[in-house]
């Protein structure tokens, strides 16, 4: 038996390696190995595929989300809203810059931020008075777009600024219109597991407003102003790496291949897994890049033992919700508060999932999963 990988790299650059190779020896040759021009080529192509004025790179996914808010002037005093079942990076740069995180429960069977749950957290919060309500950060979990028709029209009638964390949802479309697009500002990442990762670390931010644009322009740059000596404000060195642009470049020319690969694989496995186990859900008018395939059952840890013991990875994201995290926990209300996100970390189990995955891995990892449920 062989061991199937959770996410198949190898298999994706066995078939890109020339165009990634000739691409990163370009940089070797020219040697801009800072800002060369595969930066702005890859940030243009980039912004063309999402449909958004601008694109920024920049050095991670969580350079793309802290940097907004910099720009934005959050801070101490104001209060930012985020699901509580998500990856740290979306608590830990509101905390960076300051400000206080609030934590909002998520749906049950899409995982995103509740809507509901959102609206209450706001008016809980002009309630007490302590903390100025000034944007959302919505994340687009294991793909899949949040929801954006309420998410804006709560947004713009509170006055928020709503950031979209689509670190795990670019290439994921609502109702025809791709990520990047959804929300006002939206940030992405490129590590090496993302649906479109590069060879190391890198994010990008995707936005149409001229004006906040250039402001990212400079907060990338140690918040340089018309000349690299002049400073205008505090910023962060957080520039894409010109051969991280080029490989990115390689990969834009087989990504939407891979995500129609990744809608087959998603398919075959609702199919072999049948009623076993609760398999993900798509709503209508939605396309999720499936960053993770990810079930719901009880009998969570024994299906993870089964699947390890014939060779086959599992991970869970997330085993603890941020509101219940060491760090993070002071600012929320504890055990019981977002009971929802509660229940799925110990319900959640993520499968290996990637456009290589075949018809007959796919029915192994199944069958073990049938099985041990
Ligand atoms: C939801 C979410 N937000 C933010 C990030 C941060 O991205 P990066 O690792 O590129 O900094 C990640 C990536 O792991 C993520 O999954």
């Amino acid at each position: 038996m062989t061991n199937i990988p959770f996410i198949d790299l190898k298999a994706q650059y066995a078939l890109i390696k020339d165009n990634v190779e000739a691409g990163i020896k370009r940089v070797l040759e020219h040697g801009q190995y800072i800002m060369g021009p595969e930066v702005a080529a890859c940030e243009e192509r980039l912004a063309q595929y999402a449909g958004s004025k601008h694109c920024l790179t920049v050095s991670s996914g969580t350079d793309a989300l802290v940097a907004p808010l910099m720009a934005l002037g959050i801070g101490p005093g104001d209060a930012v809203f985020l699901p509580t079942f998500t990856f740290t990076a979306t608590a830990e740069i509101v905390v960076l810059v300051g400000a206080h995180p609030v934590y909002v429960d998520v749906h049950p069977r899409f995982f995103n931020i509740d809507v509901g749950h959102l609206a209450a957290q706001i008016a809980a919060v002009k309630k007490k008075g302590t903390h100025r309500p000034r944007a959302v950060i919505s994340v687009d979990l294991f793909g899949l777009p949040a929801d954006y028709a309420a998410l804006n029209k709560l947004c713009d009638a509170e006055g928020l600024v709503l950031i979209d964390d689509a670190a795990q949802s670019y290439g994921g479309a609502l109702n025809n219109k791709r990520v990047g697009t959804l929300a006002p500002i939206t940030a992405t990442s490129f590590f090496p597991a993302k649906p479109l990762g590069c060879y190391g670390d890198g994010g990008a931010i995707f936005l149409d407003d001229d004006a906040l644009h250039a402001k990212l322009v400079s907060i990338r740059v140690h918040g340089q102003g018309r000349s690299k000596y002049e400073v205008e404000r505090i910023g962060l060195n957080a520039r894409f790496d010109t051969i991280q642009a080029a490989v990115i470049l390689a990969k834009l020319d087989v990504f939407e291949h891979e995500l129609e690969r990744r809608q087959v694989v998603a398919q075959r496995y609702n199919e072999a897994l049948g009623r076993a186990v609760e398999t993900p859900e798509i709503p209508p008018g939605y396309r999720s890049s499936w960053a993770q395939y990810s079930i719901l059952c009880d009998k969570r840890d024994a299906i993870a033992e089964a699947l390890k013991k014939e060779g086959i990875p599992t991970a869970i994201y997330y085993p603890i919700p941020m509101h219940l995290q060491a760090a993070y926990r002071d600012y929320g209300e504890g055990e019981g508060s977002c009971p929802v996100s509660e229940r799925l970390a110990k319900r959640i189990l993520s499968l290996p999932m990637h456009p290589y995955l075949d018809d007959a891995a796919i029915a192994r990892i199944a069958g073990v999963v049938r099985r041990a449920a």
